[in-house]
């Protein structure tokens, strides 16, 4: 049984997966490149739990013990665990040339799971020895909140990985579920036409982004899409586009929008920038 949990990558998903496994109770290690991204997560944290302490949720002590077991690092000789999480950038060489480095210095026994949107496991997997331990783990932002997580298989994925990995998912309190690996798995499959189609409004000049925001909530949505692009980051958002256009052979429908490599090009990336769509300086959330 999994007892040490390593996450790569302190950011917006890897500091909400590692926060959730802190509070699940197993002894957990945030990896980052970046010392900035490393000292946000751990505010960001203790900001957390803190909130809880003041709603009750958690008790003082609890908040400490969960606090104790994290580590956090920028020394990758500190990755070593039973299952590692990886949450870095979404680029494949940036995770192929991490997994690599994590399999050497770990056992044959460690299981490698990728919390990638949209690029492929298998390819992945492909760059360690053993790619039957290599499996995807996507969890839904914020992490601590979201129940759902996607367990992707891939052909080499062995029986026990991914037994292993949705006993994982459960300890988490999340809802596990079986994808195969294909672009996009479930979600951002069925959920691209939500961003893109709302970013042709604003290309054609229909309506402006406020508009389309406040109908789709009206009509039900619990975000409007440019609200829900900003909080994933619209460089991931902008990321997961491509990397789906371009895995289904470029369907014109799934063409990514000028408007996303604007926004990225400009560092406009949402709320981690505090500025996306909306001014999150501004607007003081
Ligand atoms: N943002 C979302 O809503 C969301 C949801 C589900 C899955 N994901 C996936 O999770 C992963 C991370 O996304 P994010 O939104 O947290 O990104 P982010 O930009 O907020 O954070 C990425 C972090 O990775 C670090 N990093 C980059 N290269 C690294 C390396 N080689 N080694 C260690 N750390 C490195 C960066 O310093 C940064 O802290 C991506 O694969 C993304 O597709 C994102």
């Amino acid at each position: 049984m999994a007892k040490k949990i390593c996450i790569c990558g302190a950011g917006t998903m890897g500091n909400g997966i590692a926060q959730v496994s802190a509070q699940s109770g197993f002894s957990t290690v945030l990896y980052d490149l970046s010392e900035e991204y490393l000292a946000k997560a751990k505010s960001k944290i203790e900001k957390d739990f803190q909130n809880l302490v003041d709603k009750k949720k958690i008790t003082e002590t609890e908040k400490e013990n969960d606090l104790a077991r994290l580590h956090f690092t920028n020394n990758i000789n500190d990755c070593k665990a039973d299952i590692v999480i990886e949450a870095i950038i979404e680029k494949i060489e940036a995770k192929e040339n991490l997994f690599g480095l994590l399999s050497e210095i770990n056992s044959r026994e460690t299981i490698f799971a990728t919390n990638t949107s949209s690029l492929s496991v298998t390819e992945i997997a492909r760059t360690i020895i053993q790619p039957e331990r290599v499996i995807g783990m996507h969890f839904f932002n914020p992490a601590p909140i979201m129940k759902l997580v996607e367990v992707v298989n891939t052909d080499y994925t062995k029986e026990d990985t991914t037994r292993t990995i949705f006993e994982l998912a459960r300890q988490f309190g999340k809802t596990p579920v079986l994808c195969k690996d294909k672009p996009g798995f479930i979600v951002n499959h069925v959920a691209r036409p939500y961003y893109l189609e709302a970013l042709r409004l604003i290309e054609k000049g229909i309506a402006n982004f406020e508009t389309i925001d406040t109908l789709m909530e009206t009509s039900g949505f619990k975000m409007g899409p440019f609200k829900l692009m900003d909080l994933i980051g619209n460089d991931i958002n902008y990321a997961v586009s491509c990397s789906v256009y371009e895995a289904m052979n470029k369907p014109e429908r799934l063409k990514p929008s000028a408007i996303q490599e604007a926004r990225v090009s400009k560092n406009e990336l949402g709320k981690k920038t505090r500025k996306g769509y909306y001014d999150y300086n501004h607007i003081g959330i």
